[in-house]
């Protein structure tokens, strides 16, 4: 091995192999045990943990739910679930056969009958498996359940006898402020806030947990993360997925509360909150409280300027029949729904950490891509020094974190390009989960189940902290409901949303960050047999652009700047008269003649439908071309193809 490649090897640290102790003993009783929750993530998770070590053998689950079964037949139902839900390479029957003759179940509703009986049946179990009288609740319902079993759990006696008694409770907590005060009040007129635990998943995510080890475990970052040095970050939860059967329930929430206002808000206040004194849960919740406190709540004309919100639309083939419904067409959805699929905002931290600085939030469903990403942007350096080099501009550096399906961090900086003059080409630095650590196959629950066993509760939520993420997401939805949006369905499925998000941030001078991965960059076909090297050249070059419909994008004449990839959309090339010659659609390119041959562009350029489009400049791609001698030739041939050029 050459000696470079050993000593790149020998930086990277053997990982660190500290044993967990199991979860603690206990009985968990689940209530909705027949939900969709329970056979998708809850059971999975319980054998995650039994297959790694971490569930007690001192643990035993009882599900609880209206629909009558026997225990034998809810075993039998979770061990045909187990297979289709499991997110294991291998399935190991002797760990489920183990894990499944722990399970039980109890059918019965909610009121304080039910209950008494329910605590028989669960002192049964304590006794039977030892479990210390602790008793983990877990509220797989919808919320108006939440304060009635709290009420029926208290008068049946739960809270008494020894060992701990905690409640998980799922999301959503509260539709709107009003909502969750009230939740919030009935939660815990009998039980302690150091009782209850409200889930939010993204909590349970490693990329998310590692926003803290990123930011407080390493000292050259957190000197820099202030508005000193941060321009804007930008927060990107894109869904491909559309509401799919969930349209009933999606359609009282939309995008504001279904996403933002929980699982964006949760990672907005982990990448922004101060320095908590230790790792102690509630040193970490009461930063986190503190920095959603001081998130402006926005005047109904602050919601106007900074929040954009959109709808998909359905997707039609060429001769123009709809092949995918839009969201008004989607199941348990009216036909006339004025419900918001995506959302983008503009937000702003008033402290004096970040006054000043945007902090951007976007999210919808049925996008052009699955991917969650957080950008921080750092401001440029004074571009003067530069003036008289071939450098036309400097890029600002960048740390992405990538959440999601992509795990890693990337740094982005620029770097000289090899040769005799200064010239420079953004490139990266990439950490990534699947080359440093054995990829973990959770789905974020167990760490969940097994931090509410050992009673720490950092990964929960607490009802200041959720009271503050609804204050600010509150005027939002009050303006929604004041002014209903015209213009739905205003953004295309599939697409990457509705202009008005890039218009918002362009306001402001900036962009939006797109992470481009060489499996989208190949669905362009120009791309389809490009390399990594050739890839990643010109995913670092390329600035996506969203143009509105019947827009000229190229004059005939002009001088050519910089050709334009097609990423959705239909553009019209259009001769003298004014006649189409040539309509273009996903995945084709244009003004690359003006570029290959240094001649004025020959035609115009018109979108006929609203284009997602990456640009690509001059300089880079006569860098690219340079580098990729073939990638010259296969624009070249399509360009006299196109445009029978000698
Ligand atoms: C859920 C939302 O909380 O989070 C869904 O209700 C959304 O609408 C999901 O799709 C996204 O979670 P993840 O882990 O797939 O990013």
């Amino acid at each position: 091995m050459p000696e470079s490649e050993s000593q790149v090897l020998a930086s990277y640290g053997i990982e660190a192999q500290t044993a967990n102790p199991p979860s603690q003993p206990c009985v968990m009783v689940i209530f909705g045990a027949s939900g969709d929750l329970t056979k998708r993530l809850l059971v999975p998770a319980l054998y995650n943990l039994a297959c790694d070590g971490l569930l007690a053998d001192n643990f035993a689950m009882l599900g609880y739910a209206r629909s009558e079964m026997t225990n034998e037949a809810f075993r039998a139902q979770m061990t045909e679930d187990i297979k289709k839900f499991h997110t294991r390479q291998e399935f190991d029957q002797e760990v489920w056969n183990n894990l499944v003759s722990r399970f039980y179940y109890m059918s019965g509703g909610y009121d304080q009958a039910n209950f008494q009986k329910l605590k028989a049946e669960v002192a049964n179990l304590s006794s039977q498996h030892n479990t210390s009288g602790n008793i983990l609740f877990y509220f797989a319902v919808a919320p108006r359940f939440f304060g009635p079993i709290c009420d029926n759990l208290h008068q049946a006696g739960f809270r008494e006898g020894s060992g701990w008694k905690r409640i998980i409770v799922e999301k959503p907590f509260g539709t709107d402020l009003e909502s969750a005060l009230k939740l919030n009040e009935e939660v815990l007129a009998h039980w302690n806030e150091n009782q209850i635990y409200r889930v939010d998943h993204y909590l349970g995510k490693e990329t998310v947990q590692n926003l803290l080890a990123f930011r407080f475990s390493n000292g050259i970052f957190e000197p820099l993360w202030n508005k000193n040095y941060i321009d804007n970050i930008q927060f990107n939860v894109s869904e491909e997925v559309d509401v799919g059967s969930r349209g009933g329930y999606y359609d009282s929430s939309g995008v504001l509360r279904d996403m933002m206002q929980n699982h964006m808000f949760q990672m907005l206040a982990y990448l922004c909150m101060e320095q908590p004194g230790s790792f102690e849960p509630d040193a970490i919740r009461n930063e986190k409280a503190k920095l959603l406190q001081a998130v402006r709540v926005y005047t109904p004309d602050e919601v106007a300027r900074y929040v954009v919100r959109g709808q998909y639309g359905p997707r039609a083939d060429e001769a123009g029949k709809v092949t995918k419904p839009g969201y008004r067409q989607e199941k348990d959805v009216p036909a006339e729904s004025k419900t918001e699929t995506y959302a983008a905002a503009r937000f702003q931290i008033d402290n004096w950490r970040w006054e000043g600085t945007p902090i951007y939030l976007r999210s919808g469903k049925a996008l052009w891509k699955r991917g969650t990403e957080i950008v921080v942007e750092f401001k440029k350096p004074p571009q003067a020094m530069f003036n008289g080099t071939a450098v036309p501009q400097l890029h600002p550096n960048r740390l992405i974190f990538h959440i999601q399906p992509y795990q890693g961090i990337e740094m982005q900086f620029q770097a000289k390009v090899p040769g005799p003059t200064l010239q420079l080409q953004p490139v990266n630095m990439r950490f990534s989960y699947a080359d440093a650590f054995k990829a973990s196959r959770y789905t974020g629950y167990e760490v969940m189940i097994y931090s509410c066993s050992h009673g720490d509760a950092t990964l929960f939520s607490r009802g200041d902290l959720v009271e503050a993420a609804w204050r600010a997401a509150q005027p939002l939805l009050d303006y929604w409901t004041a002014t209903p949006a015209e213009n739905f369905p205003n953004y295309e499925r599939g697409s990457w949303g509705p202009k008005e998000a890039s218009d918002l941030i362009e306001r402001d001078g900036r962009r939006w960050f797109e992470v481009v991965t060489d499996g989208l960059l190949k669905r362009v076909a120009l791309f389809q047999d490009g390399d990594m090297l050739f890839l990643s050249q010109v995913i670092q070059a390329l600035r996506p652009k969203m143009v509105g419909a019947d827009e000229t994008i190229i004059r005939k004449g002009e001088i050519g700047r910089e050709m334009y990839l097609l990423a959705r959309g239909e553009v019209e090339v259009l001769d003298d008269s004014g006649k189409v010659v040539k309509v273009l659609k996903d995945g084709d390119f244009f003004g690359e003649v003006a570029l290959l041959m240094s001649t004025p562009r020959m035609a115009n350029v018109r979108t006929r439908t609203s284009c997602d489009l990456f640009v690509l400049d001059k300089t880079d791609f006569n860098r690219i071309l340079h580098d990729h001698p073939q990638f010259a030739q296969s624009v070249m041939k399509i360009a006299k193809d196109r445009y029978s050029v000698k």
